[in-house]
């Protein structure tokens, strides 16, 4: 397993809805962990690691759990935002698009549905970081990636950097 980078075609397949937590299931979901965490992000989405299903990964502390750092583990498995209000507009990376920041409109506070691992029916509201991060990885199981919403000024500042991720997976670098 290994993050896709941009422009994979992979990137832009949706997940389908997860049927049973498995085993298989819960290690391919430790090992997007272990993934992110190897990158430093806060969260991943299975479609980024080539497994179509609607799950994904988050911990805003970015590195494994620990008393000192505060983080906590969340899988988000058939999530759904059931509520949003609000209008943020912050700066985001993807570990799908190394390199690119931009900035994105977003709501500020989401409610989201979702089963936990053990298949516990489980709903949330946050709000800033916690709920940017949420929206983003939902756009990902939909196989929507963050550039298509960065502002304007945003996309022009990433355009480049763009083109040298493209003629990188072309192989032409
Ligand atoms: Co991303």
């Amino acid at each position: 397993m290994e993050i896709l980078l941009y422009p994979d075609p992979k990137l832009r397949v949706p997940g389908e809805d997860v049927k049973k937590i498995t085993n298989e299931f819960l290690a391919k979901t430790a090992e997007m962990f272990r993934l992110m965490y190897e990158a430093r992000g806060l969260g991943l989405a299975a479609t980024q690691v080539g497994w179509p299903v609607r799950a994904f990964v988050l911990n805003l502390a970015a590195e494994p759990p620990t008393d000192q750092n505060g983080g906590q583990e969340t899988i988000c498995i058939n999530p759904r935002i059931v509520g949003e209000s609000g209008r943020c507009n912050e700066e985001e990376g993807c570990l799908s698009f190394p390199g690119v920041r931009g900035n994105v409109v977003r709501s500020d506070k989401v409610k989201l549905e979702y089963y936990d691992e053990k298949g516990r029916s489980t709903v949330i509201e946050e709000s800033g970081l916690p709920a940017i991060a949420i929206q983003h990885e939902m756009d990902h199981l939909d196989g929507r990636l963050f550039i298509s919403r960065m502002t304007l000024a945003s996309k022009l500042k990433v355009a480049s950097k763009l083109k040298e991720l493209e003629a990188q997976f072309a192989g032409e670098v």
